[in-house]
């Protein structure tokens, strides 16, 4: 089997100026210690004001952190006042893009079809989508969470290739766990990024779906990150309220050794 490099990213959401993104970056890396930065990615993503702020520090300290952002539009440019392009982002050095946020399904009416453009849009300008799935608490007290997620997966990744399927990482968020303090328990965070593992297999083949890292989110904590970590099938983590928390989110990323 692949060895898969675990990646634990933190999105900030809309948080957090360009001024208070530099401190809590400069923060954050004081926290860590070269131990925390082998063996694993750390994805970092503030909101556009502050990318630039942050490709400037991560590049003049030499920090061995990724760069994210949280979204971007599909088309390459043109009259969208108000949006922000992939090749914008991969300028300012951006590696990942979350696509597919539940927050951006459930309030600015991203459906899988926008989903897939914007993956399509991340990878044509050399960045990574972060795939956002979840389920909603209603969808997972019916009996339906694994057949939402997997038809988020289907919608989303419709008429990707197999080499761009390779370089995605998906992230399993339900909807319930996200700021709510009640993360899913180790077990079913494990079942469902099996199950999202074994569609992707379905899609592109088994050798696809082994190198695919596959990340939970939804009230990731110290607490708790590390029995999230230690399911096979969980390769990372996506970490929204604690990773505005220097301390935390040095915490969660240096679970290994706590
Ligand atoms: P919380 O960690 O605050 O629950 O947020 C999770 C999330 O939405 C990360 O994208």
């Amino acid at each position: 089997m692949p060895e898969r490099t675990p990646i634990i990213a933190g999105n900030w959401k809309m948080h957090r100026d360009h001024l208070e993104a530099i401190q809590l970056v400069q923060k954050l890396a004081y926290h860590l210690g070269e131990e925390d930065y082998e063996g694993q990615e750390i994805v970092v993503c503030p909101p556009f004001v502050a990318l630039r702020s942050i490709q400037t520090l991560i590049q003049s300290d030499k920090l061995p952190i990724g760069l994210g952002a949280q979204t971007c539009h599909d088309e390459d440019e043109g009259a969208f006042t108000g949006e922000i392009s992939a090749p914008m982002l991969a300028r300012l050095d951006v590696r990942y893009v979350l696509c597919g946020h539940s927050e951006r399904r459930a309030m600015f009416g991203e459906t899988n079809e926008v989903v897939n453009r914007k993956l399509r849009a991340v990878q044509r300008h050399g960045m990574r989508p972060i795939l956002c799935v979840g389920e909603s608490l209603e969808q997972r007290e019916g009996g339906d969470a694994v057949d939402v997620v997997v038809d988020q997966l289907r919608g989303s990744l419709d008429g990707i290739s197999i080499a761009d399927a390779s370089e995605l990482v998906v992230a399993y968020e339900p909807v319930w766990a996200i700021g709510t303090g009640r993360n899913a328990t180790p077990q079913d965070a494990q079942e469902m990024c099996a199950a999202i593992r074994t569609e992707v297999g379905e899609l592109y083949g088994a050798g696809t779906a082994e190198g695919l890292r596959v990340q939970y989110g939804g009230s990731v904590k110290p607490g708790n990150v590390r029995d999230l970590m230690g399911q096979p099938d969980i390769d990372g983590a996506l970490v929204g309220g604690a990773s505005l928390s220097s301390e935390d989110f040095a915490l969660i990323v240096g679970h290994r050794r706590h």
